[in-house]
């Protein structure tokens, strides 16, 4: 089997929220280090860099997962999301901004990406959320300021403010 050594590069691309882009990437480098230092995207936060906190929470075709947990090279050829946001995340996005920041849910907003994201992959399959589910899904992340209270908070608003744009939109289309 072929030797890969430590300083070997490559190409490594992507689409990011949409974008096309690419970088060069050593075997061990984090996804999370991949996406802040060299594609510019410095909304994905790093805490722990051991997958326990959840700042590093992205969608890696569909699907939240650590970036800190990835490697760069692993995600050659995927669709890729972060808090930047794009055209799928949008309206999610938006809504969920609005939210947290009625119901105070961030402070020093470390930990807010990450929730984010978490969120955002729960709301592209599923229209609505009880108190439980939302803890549950945050229960992978960290947050040091808020208590989390505001975010359940902000979480619950999200799903009733997306679900009145739904149904909005269905009777605006005839449904
Ligand atoms: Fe990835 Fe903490 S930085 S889980
Ligand atoms: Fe500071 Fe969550 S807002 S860690």
């Amino acid at each position: 089997m072929p030797r890969v050594k430590s300083n070997q590069t490559k190409e490594v691309s992507f689409k990011l929220n949409g974008q096309s882009v690419s970088g060069k990437a050593t075997p061990r480098l984090l996804l999370s280090d991949f996406l802040r230092h060299q594609i510019g995207a410095t909304g994905t936060h790093v805490g722990c860099e051991h997958g326990v906190c959840g700042a590093c929470t992205i969608l890696l075709d569909g699907q939240a997962v650590r970036s800190c947990l990835t490697l760069a090279q692993q995600v050659d050829g995927s669709r890729l999301d972060t808090i930047e946001g794009g055209k799928d995340t949008e309206e999610i996005l938006r809504v969920l901004r609005l939210s947290f920041k009625e119901h105070f849910a961030l402070q020093c907003g470390f930990c807010t990406p990450g929730i984010v994201m978490t969120l955002v992959d729960y709301f592209r399959h599923y229209e609505s959320a009880s108190e439980k589910q939302i803890r549950e899904l945050i229960g992978g992340h960290l947050c040091r300021c808020t208590g989390y209270t505001p975010i359940i908070k902000a979480a619950l608003d999200a799903a009733h403010k997306l679900r009145t744009l739904k149904q909005a939109a269905a009777v605006e289309n005839g449904g």
